[in-house]
């Protein structure tokens, strides 16, 4: 079945049908959703909403966004959070120079904290990294992010970029965008990369793939990123669904669970 490796299910564009929605998702293939906290609040919702979804995993950790007033204790509730039952990531976490709010010092102050804490929580991270592929790339190597191990996350690079991060054992987290007709680099990303290190996502609600491009986005969706994968590699869509779903519990380490 099909393994969502990041979704937002807390956004509150969900308020409306979050059970509905939710209930619906094994009848339409979808067998495993990891929902990602992207600050305290959020991080705090995933590890109480994993406690009634039973097919719902998740990941703690504050988006590179949102560390302006980040606190020490906050890495130590993080720390608290991540030991609870089905939390198996330590994310989402890295650098955004797209917004380029806080400042590049504080979002990699916080980045190297939270790198550590996975570290000593033995999870592996998921990595948002935006237009700063060089940076977070020398921090992930400086913090031995390959003991770490986890998943680039809605990946924008080229293709070459990720070389390096699948040389550090990373797997590339492919989402809608894949079906864009301009998508160019990421396509070439999804031809380069061999299927083993490639993870189905969608970031939702946001980026919803065509056919539903700028509405609301759901795991029902990731069918479509599974065949626009499946069409770039020349494979079925069959595949694309059962190898990237072994390569999520690899990822996250749930092989057993
Ligand atoms: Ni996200």
């Amino acid at each position: 079945m099909i393994f969502e490796t990041h979704a937002h299910y807390d956004d509150k564009k969900f308020d409306q049908d979050r059970e509905e929605l939710l209930s619906s998702m094994k009848e339409h293939g979808i067998g495993t959703i990891v929902n990602v906290g992207s600050d305290m609040e959020t991080s705090r919702w995933t590890v109480e909403a994993v406690k009634r979804y039973p097919m719902m995993y998740g990941a703690v950790g504050v988006h590179p966004s949102e560390t302006e007033n980040m606190k020490p204790e906050d890495i130590e509730l993080l720390k608290e959070y991540s030991k609870e039952e089905k939390i198996v990531a330590i994310g989402e976490i890295g650098l955004d120079y797209y917004w380029n709010e806080p400042e590049r010092g504080i979002q990699k102050k916080w980045f190297e904290a939270q790198m550590e804490l996975a570290k000593e929580v033995n999870l592996p991270i998921i990595i948002h990294s935006r237009e700063a592929a060089k940076d977070t790339y020398d921090m992930m190597k400086a913090a031995d992010a390959e003991e770490i191990g986890g998943v680039v996350h809605c990946y924008s690079y080229s293709k070459e970029m990720s070389r390096n991060f699948m040389d550090l054992g990373f797997y590339i987290g492919i989402g809608g965008v894949v079906t864009f007709k301009n998508a160019r680099a990421l396509k070439e990303t999804a031809a380069y990369a061999p299927i083993e290190r490639i993870v189905l996502e969608t970031d939702c609600p946001y980026l919803a793939p065509e056919p539903n491009r700028g509405k609301r986005n759901s795991s029902l969706n990731l069918i479509y990123t599974a065949q626009a994968i499946a069409e770039i590699k020349g494979i079925s869509t069959e595949e694309v669904i059962a190898v990237t779903e072994e390569n999520a519990r690899k990822l996250y380490r749930m092989e057993g669970k």
